[in-house]
């Protein structure tokens, strides 16, 4: 066994010792999703600091917890807050929380985030299905010995986004009026926005927007044999497109000012992953 899988398994251990509960979808909430924990029926939440050796976050406005409860009859449990690779844990460290989603019973797990728009499409308040991402520029969260307890060695990657699951967040836009676009996602490590040159050559790579999460939780969901999709909320235009400087607090804001809608489609989307997955 390895030391990362006992790790999670102390985690585990401990949050069984407290709940039963078994969530059958799993959302890690992005900026201005922080209030979503208001809609569901809350059950039991569990701080990140109570959980031993588990990876608390230090960025102002991401509180930690995982909060589980049910969207009308679905069990599902909530990641409020997130940790991110510039922290400083380790990338399989960053990943602990989606993996120990997926230990818990979870089955669809649901990304979120905030990014900035490359696409010229892609304006602040715009909400895009991530249908596929670009993973070259942060570490693997896999590297180090497999955990086959988990998954292969060398796990496929030709279809992280589960695409009937994408497919269900344009449908749940459409149905409840939430235009939703599609796009590529590329991680960085952070925590420095980039630079116009760096956004040009990552627009020239495929890139539609670019953030500093997501993609590693994605990778190792993937390799849990999770089904995945995920849902950029555009918080400002990348760097250089951008004619002004960028800053966390635009970021914060404009997640805030859409926060209504995009808790509208995440709600509608778990209703219909219920009837249909
Ligand atoms: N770059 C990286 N991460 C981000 C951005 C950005 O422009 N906006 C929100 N998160």
């Amino acid at each position: 066994m390895t030391d990362a899988y006992n790790k999670l398994l102390n985690a585990y251990n401990y949050i069984r010792s407290l709940t039963d509960f078994s969530p059958e979808i799993g959302i890690v909430l992005g900026s201005g999703l922080g209030n979503f924990a208001n809609k569901i029926d809350v059950k039991l939440s569990i701080n990140y600091n109570d959980i031993p050796e588990f990876p608390i976050s230090t960025v102002d406005g991401h509180e930690g917890k995982f909060v589980f409860g049910f969207i009308e009859t679905i069990p599902v449990v909530l990641m409020q807050g997130r940790v991110h690779y510039y922290e400083g844990y380790s990338i399989s460290d960053v990943v602990m929380p989606v993996r120990l989603m997926g230990m818990m019973g979870v089955k669809n797990l649901v990304l979120t985030n905030a990014a900035g728009g490359i696409s010229s499409n892609l304006t602040p308040g715009t909400l895009m299905a991530i249908t596929d991402h670009i993973s070259s520029f942060v570490p693997s969260p896999l590297i180090g010995a497999n955990i086959d307890e988990f998954g292969t060695r060398f796990p496929d990657m030709s279809e992280v986004y589960n695409k009937e699951l994408t497919k269900l967040i344009i449908k749940t836009g459409d149905e409840i009026g939430v235009v939703v676009e599609k796009g590529v996602y590329l991680q960085t490590t952070g925590p420095n926005y980039e630079t116009p040159a760096e956004i040009r050559m990552y627009g020239k790579l495929g890139a539609d927007v670019v953030g500093m999460s997501t993609v590693c939780e994605a990778i190792a969901a993937k390799h849990s044999g999770l089904n995945i999709c995920g849902i950029s909320c555009v918080t400002n235009m990348a760097a250089g497109i951008s004619k002004t400087p960028l800053s966390h607090n635009e970021v914060k804001e404009v997640a805030d000012r859409i926060s209504d809608e995009f808790e509208k489609l995440i709600y509608n989307l778990v209703l219909k992953i219920g009837d249909n997955f």
